[in-house]
């Protein structure tokens, strides 16, 4: 897990070392500590956001050994996919989000309803069963052999994960759907970053138009944000007919997640519709998957 600043659980009293068994203890680490940080932040108080990251490889095994966490819907999507890798990341993707949205409004992960925006951003249906405040607002993400989920209430997020593809023709994608002031500072980066450096602006630009809801319905100049990575990544220009996304903040999770995963790390960026932000990376293992999906499944009713 690792910690940013204002994460509670670099209170060096907690523990922070993973441990292999299947024990409530790894549910309280890894999930049930974010979602209280986020259940007590306070208006007027930088958002907390909380940013679940896992590899593909590791939740596949406990994902696939319960009942599916998945709706009907998103069950016959998957079977979709005609590669299993895709489907797998699919399965990954929608069952650790579901769990943390059980975990977090305390009811069962397949009753939790999610609707979608004009450019099919999900969002949890609060007119059910769900109590209209607060609003959990969610985010995910998937990249070759990653997922990533962002958690937070009451404002809009977006986040994105992007392996880097070197081989890519990065000068000329740049070009043709960057905004001029992103071009030029990205030019002038030193070549050796360069790669890197399109992919901490790409993110930076996809997790904005995944908050905004829009997606690439969202023309990508439109908008423009810091590419230089020395400097705090913030939003420069916001689009015309958005004013209201003015204040709100970029975070660049990529340094975060060196510390949690081997190369080749991928990049990734968060997005929240508010004027400051206060983020914290947790990184999931099988075990504590296993260990959730256990205590959701011991928990046919309400969680308490
Ligand atoms: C959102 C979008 C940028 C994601 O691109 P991607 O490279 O697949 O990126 P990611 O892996 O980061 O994100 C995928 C997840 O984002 C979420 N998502 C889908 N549409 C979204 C949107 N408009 N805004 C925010 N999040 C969205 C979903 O949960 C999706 O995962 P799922 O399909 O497994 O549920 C892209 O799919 C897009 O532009 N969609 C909008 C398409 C559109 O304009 N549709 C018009 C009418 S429906």
């Amino acid at each position: 897990m690792a910690k940013l600043p204002g994460d509670p659980s670099s209170d060096p009293a907690r523990p922070v070392a993973p441990s292999r068994a299947c024990t409530p203890a790894l549910v309280d680490l890894h999930f049930a500590q974010p979602l209280d940080r986020l259940a007590h932040s306070a208006p007027g108080q930088p958002c907390r956001v909380a940013v679940w990251a896992a590899l593909v490889a590791d939740l596949i095994a406990p994902c696939q050994a319960v009942p599916t966490l998945l709706t009907a819907d998103e069950a016959t999507r998957a079977a979709r996919f005609v590669q299993p890798r895709d489907r797998d990341t699919y399965l990954v993707a929608h069952t650790l989000c579901r769990a943390l949205l059980a975990l977090a409004t305390g009811l069962p992960p397949r009753s939790l309803v999610w609707l979608r925006g004009p450019f099919g951003k999900p969002y949890l249906d609060h007119s059910a069963s769900l109590p209209s405040t607060p609003r959990w607002q969610f985010n995910l993400s998937h990249t070759s052999g990653y997922v990533m989920v962002a958690l937070c209430r009451d404002v809009e997020v977006g986040v994105d994960i992007e392996s880097l593809r070197p081989h890519l023709e990065l000068p000329g994608i740049a070009e043709r759907f960057f905004s001029p002031e992103e071009v030029a500072c990205w030019k002038a980066g030193p070549p050796a970053r360069q790669v890197e450096m399109f992919y901490r602006l790409w993110t930076r630009k996809e997790a904005f138009m995944k908050a905004v809801g829009q997606g690439f319905g969202l023309p990508l100049d439109s908008f423009a944000v810091e590419a230089d990575p020395t400097r705090p990544p913030r939003l420069l220009r916001t689009p015309p007919h958005l004013p209201g996304c003015d204040h709100w903040s970029v975070h660049d999770l990529t340094d975060a997640l060196l510390q949690l995963v081997s190369p080749p790390v991928p990049c990734a960026a968060l997005v929240a519709a508010a004027p400051t932000l206060d983020p914290s990376l947790h990184f999931v293992s099988g075990p504590a998957l296993a260990s959730l999906l256990q205590l959701l499944a011991a928990s046919p009713q309400p969680l308490p």
